[in-house]
């Protein structure tokens, strides 16, 4: 077992380069089925999630080699198999992206259900409904899936609620459709952009990601060669941002796309924070105690819910009292218990909780209930007085490459240790 130890206080300072945006990658990989030859990937985080979808892959019969830590090269000429690994799919929630893109190439998948970060209910049926509207058919039984298509044909289709998964999902199932399908009240997250621009790269011909509508013209055929570039982590970019202001730090954020943050930049400088954008760095630091605000996560552009728990490290040290209503997720709160093991006065119920900001934290063992919740615990510790055992890390390696080397290099005292 592996733990995070960290002794906190210091004020995180220096420069850090983002990698490719873990959601992005985990849906391109599965989007390269629909190439029937080589793809080169690059920024490619070289986190758990990722080499979990590189094994599935493989077993499907990909060929991948990776030419250095964050090269990829997936040669997909010879797929044989319409049956992915049960146990491998059914460790992470993006293996549901196999369905579309093994649809789009197969007509044909069953994969296990998708497990990933318990933030409680994670419906499929809006990706299912995607599908069915497309002419498949859908079998679900002891926890796997089983779809079926004789012929796609591209049709107009409602999202019920914003997903970011259904939409994508349903965009890879209509790459090759008959005509054209249109996919409204769709995500517009920067990683569903990317999976167009993916696809748009190899031949496809979609229109109107990053909008509420897209559409797509179904095409016969895709290229069979492509290089491509992951577009940064929003995430792990506010991710560094969050601890920046929580340290009382002086950060320059490298390799982000400043506008991807809006909504977050727009907070920090409402609790007293300073950020500056140049190009694709982001320079943000803090001299004084962030004061009380409110928030509510939405879909983007909104604030993002996976930038929510690290958010609700700052705002347990702000002056008076905050409050952050959760409008995604039904279980993203059970960070506020290990905070509140260091310190922090937190009360939550359901998907609102309230802040009574303290003057500071103290380290204590924690432990990391979901990915978000691990790196806000590491944020916590980075800051809190004397040490704080951060357990069940597993969880952060599904989503961030090397989190102690990167906070290491920013000054921070943070070590990972192998217990027996
Ligand atoms: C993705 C991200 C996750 C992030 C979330 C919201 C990946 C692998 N994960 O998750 O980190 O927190 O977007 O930005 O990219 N819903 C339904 N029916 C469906 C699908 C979703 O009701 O068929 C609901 C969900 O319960 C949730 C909301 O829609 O309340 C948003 O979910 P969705 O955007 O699909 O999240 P994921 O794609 O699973």
């Amino acid at each position: 077992m592996e733990k995070l130890v960290i002794k906190g206080g210091t004020p995180l300072r220096g420069s850090v380069s983002i990698l490719g945006a873990k959601n992005s990658a985990i849906a391109i990989l599965p989007a390269t089925l629909l190439c029937k030859g080589i793809c080169t990937l690059h920024n490619v985080p070289n986190i758990i999630d990722v080499r979990l979808s590189c094994q599935i892959l493989e077993q499907l019969g990909s060929k991948i080699t990776w030419i250095d830590n964050n090269t990829l090269i997936i040669d997909n000429t010879n797929i044989s198999k319409t049956h992915a690994p049960l146990d491998l799919t059914s460790k992470f929630r993006a293996s549901y992206y196999l369905i579309g893109a093994m649809l789009g190439r197969s007509r044909e998948i069953e994969v296990g259900l998708p497990g990933g970060c318990n933030l409680g209910a994670r419906p499929i049926d809006q990706h299912i409904k995607g599908f069915e509207a497309l002419g498949a058919t859908s079998n679900l039984s002891q926890g796997k899936i089983y779809v079926k298509a004789d012929k796609l044909v591209g049709t107009s289709i409602y999202m019920d609620v914003v997903s970011v998964g259904a939409t994508i999902n349903v965009l890879l199932a209509s790459v090759f459709a008959e005509g054209t399908t249109i996919i409204d009240n769709a995500a517009k997250e920067p990683h569903v952009v990317d999976v167009a621009n993916f696809l748009n790269s190899l031949g496809a011909d979609i229109r109107g990601a990053g909008t509420d509508l897209i559409k797509i013209n179904g095409v016969k055929s895709l290229k069979s060669n492509i290089t491509y570039s992951i577009v940064p982590d929003q995430i792990e970019a506010g991710t560094f941002m969050l601890a920046a202001i929580a340290s009382k730090g002086d950060l320059i954020i490298k390799n982000c796309i400043p506008e991807h943050l809006d909504s977050l930049t727009s907070k920090i400088t409402e609790i007293g924070g300073n950020v500056e954008a140049y190009g694709d760095t982001i320079h943000v630091w803090a001299t004084k105690r962030p004061s009380k605000t409110v928030i509510k996560t939405l879909p983007y552009p909104g604030f993002p819910t996976d930038l929510q728990p690290q958010m609700g490290v700052v705002l347990s040290l702000a002056m008076g009292t905050s409050i952050i209503n959760e409008s995604i997720w039904d279980s993203r709160f059970q960070y506020t218990a290990e905070l509140n093991k260091m310190g922090a006065h937190i009360t939550s119920q359901g998907k609102s909780a309230i802040f009574e900001g303290v003057d500071k934290l103290y380290g204590a063992p924690v432990y990391a209930t979901d990915l978000r919740a691990g790196a806000a615990l590491v944020i916590a510790g980075l800051v809190a007085d004397g040490i704080t055992e951060v357990y069940n890390i597993k969880h952060i390696d599904r989503g961030y490459e090397c989190i102690e080397k990167n906070f290491s290099s920013l000054g921070a005292n943070i070590e990972r240790i192998v217990e027996n």
